[in-house]
């Protein structure tokens, strides 16, 4: 991290008139003129339907992909001119599909950037015990066998403890809980918003379910079709007259004929 430049804002992440065309195509854009700032300890929720550019924004704050027009900054550095490696090891990242190696074990593919780091052996066996512990998974039973061997949900949680193991400063989440049954995701969620408040981070949390958004975000960021359309605290975001705003508040009505 740049000393100086991080001590003066509080911006842990901004995006500066951030768009992305698929091979620099202006007409094909799928993210347009994002400019957001995410503060340093703020979880904030990039809530929007499927296809609407949200992990694309993702992408481009590790550099996974770098903007066609405008600058992301992370941590005062636009991320063109920052060493990806150690950009990467700053911030934890939970992808869509969990995205373990399938020949490592589970134990192996949390303690990956602890290895990287050259940590002690000892300090990395108890490292990978306590991740598994925090999400839920017996680490007797769990830390020798392979992805393939674990449910999507599992796998899903393994993703979630990979992305925490060297304290990262900045976690990048994307629908983390999506493949979870609503009981051990609400069970998750909670969990997680506990841990997001102790721990400090500056977490950017992916999902298309506004419940989540609701209960997770201290902000909540709304895309449509690659634009940045409302930004709001939680209780803020139920007031919006934005059309995409009443869409997402209309799927969450009981259906009628249900007796509460
Ligand atoms: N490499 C690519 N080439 C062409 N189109 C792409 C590429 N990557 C993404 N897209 C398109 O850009 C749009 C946004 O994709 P993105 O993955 O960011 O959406 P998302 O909001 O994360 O959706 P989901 O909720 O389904 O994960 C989609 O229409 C997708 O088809
Ligand atoms: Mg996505």
């Amino acid at each position: 991290m740049n000393a100086k430049l991080a001590g003066t804002s509080d911006a842990a992440i901004e995006f500066r008139g951030v768009s992305y065309h698929i091979n620099d195509i202006p007409g094909r854009a799928i993210v347009s003129k994002v400019s957001l700032t995410v503060s340093r300890g703020e979880t904030l929720v990039l809530l929007g339907r499927s296809g609407s550019g949200k992990t694309t924004l993702l992408k481009l704050v590790n550099r996974m992909l770098v903007p066609s027009e405008g600058q992301v900054l992370v941590e005062g550095c636009p991320t063109t001119e920052c060493d990806p490696i150690r950009l990467r090891r700053g911030i934890g990242y939970v992808i869509q599909e969990a995205g373990l190696f399938p020949h490592f074990t589970i134990s192996e593919n949390i303690a990956l950037v602890p290895t990287l780091e050259k940590w002690d052996p000892a300090r990395i066996a108890s490292r990978v015990a306590e991740l598994l512990e925090l999400v839920g998974l017996n680490p007797a039973e769990y830390s020798a066998r392979h992805p393939r061997e674990l449910s999507g949900g599992q796998r899903q949680r393994v993703g979630v403890a990979r992305a925490l193991a060297a304290d990262p400063p900045i976690l990048l989440m994307d629908e983390p809980f999506g493949a979870l049954d609503p009981v051990t995701r609400a069970e998750l969620q909670r969990e997680f918003s506990a841990l997001a408040r102790r721990l400090n981070k500056t977490i950017v949390f992916v999902t298309h379910d506004i419940r989540e958004a609701l209960l997770l975000g201290r902000r909540i960021a709304l895309l449509h079709s690659g634009r940045l359309v409302a930004l709001a605290s939680p209780s803020d975001f139920l007031r919006l007259d934005h059309p995409e705003v009443h869409a997402f508040t209309a799927s969450v009505v009981i259906p009628s004929g249900v007796s509460q």
